[in-house]
């Protein structure tokens, strides 16, 4: 029986951040290049962003590539950037259909052109769309957005835009990449490695973690539910204590 029956839909994480991880790995055991790998992580993409839309979830955002992952082999690189042009090509019907929102955060400036127009054209056609925003983080390191806020703010105080007194979460948040999203409350991330890796340091304050060790090209949608699930189960206290946040209880 699916896992889906156990999900209860008026309990969703209102964004869910997702680290794909595994895609090498998942290739290397198979005989194949790591360029497989990627090819096979967009299926899981696909699959993932169709399950969350129809879940009802309305944020996802996914790591697609971090400002660390320009590192990686000139050839890796450019089979990345290729993958990410056919897909938002691609993919366009699929979030017209879904009524699906596309959003993207992180230091766009250093991708291909043809990445950045293809991206502002999808950006531009679902702009509208109100169903779900995915959102993917390219070249996005968190540090560098946390560092890029600063001097946002310094520049501000500088020219007597805001005052020192007034800088508090709502302002950091006005100045991050995520500015329209909310806080995230489900990070997941695959291929059993227990890290953040630089990924919306931020925004994940209160997030509940969620760990397995399936590669990502071979997450399913069932192993999207089992993650919800283990989520739902959890008790998000905030900081509370227990008869705090219990609704039912008379304390
Ligand atoms: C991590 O696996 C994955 C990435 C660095 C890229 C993720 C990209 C995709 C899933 C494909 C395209 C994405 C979209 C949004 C269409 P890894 O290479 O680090 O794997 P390893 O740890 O096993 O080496």
């Amino acid at each position: 029986m699916s896992n889906l029956n156990h999900i209860a839909l008026n309990n969703l994480p209102n964004h869910i951040a997702i680290i794909m991880d595994g895609n090498g790995r998942w290739a290397k055991k198979k005989g194949f290049l790591r360029a497989f790998g990627h090819e096979n992580g967009t299926k899981s993409v696909r699959t993932t962003v169709e399950a969350c839309a129809k879940l009802g979830v309305k944020n996802l955002t996914l790591y697609a590539f971090s400002t660390e992952n320009w590192n990686r082999p000139k050839l890796e690189v450019e089979t990345l950037m290729k993958l990410l042009v056919s897909s938002l090509r691609n993919e366009l019907p699929t979030l017209q259909k879904n009524n699906i929102r596309l959003n993207s955060i992180g230091n766009l400036s250093l991708l291909p052109s043809s990445i950045q127009k293809e991206l502002e054209d999808v950006i531009s056609k679902t702009k509208n769309n109100t169903h779900m925003t995915l959102t993917l983080a390219l070249s996005y390191g968190s540090r560098e957005e946390l560092l890029n806020v600063v001097k946002k703010i310094s520049d501000k105080v500088k020219n007597n835009i805001i005052s020192t007194d007034a800088i508090d979460e709502s302002i950091i948040n006005q100045h991050l990449y995520t500015h329209d999203l909310p806080d995230v409350d489900l990070l997941i991330r695959t291929s059993g490695e227990h890290r953040i890796s630089n990924f919306l340091l931020w925004q994940i304050a209160y997030a509940e973690f969620y760990f397995t060790e399936v590669l990502w090209p071979d997450f399913t949608e069932e192993n999207l539910y089992e993650a919800i699930i283990s989520y739902q189960k959890r008790e998000r206290r905030f900081g509370k204590t227990s008869e705090q946040i219990d609704t039912k209880s008379t304390k």
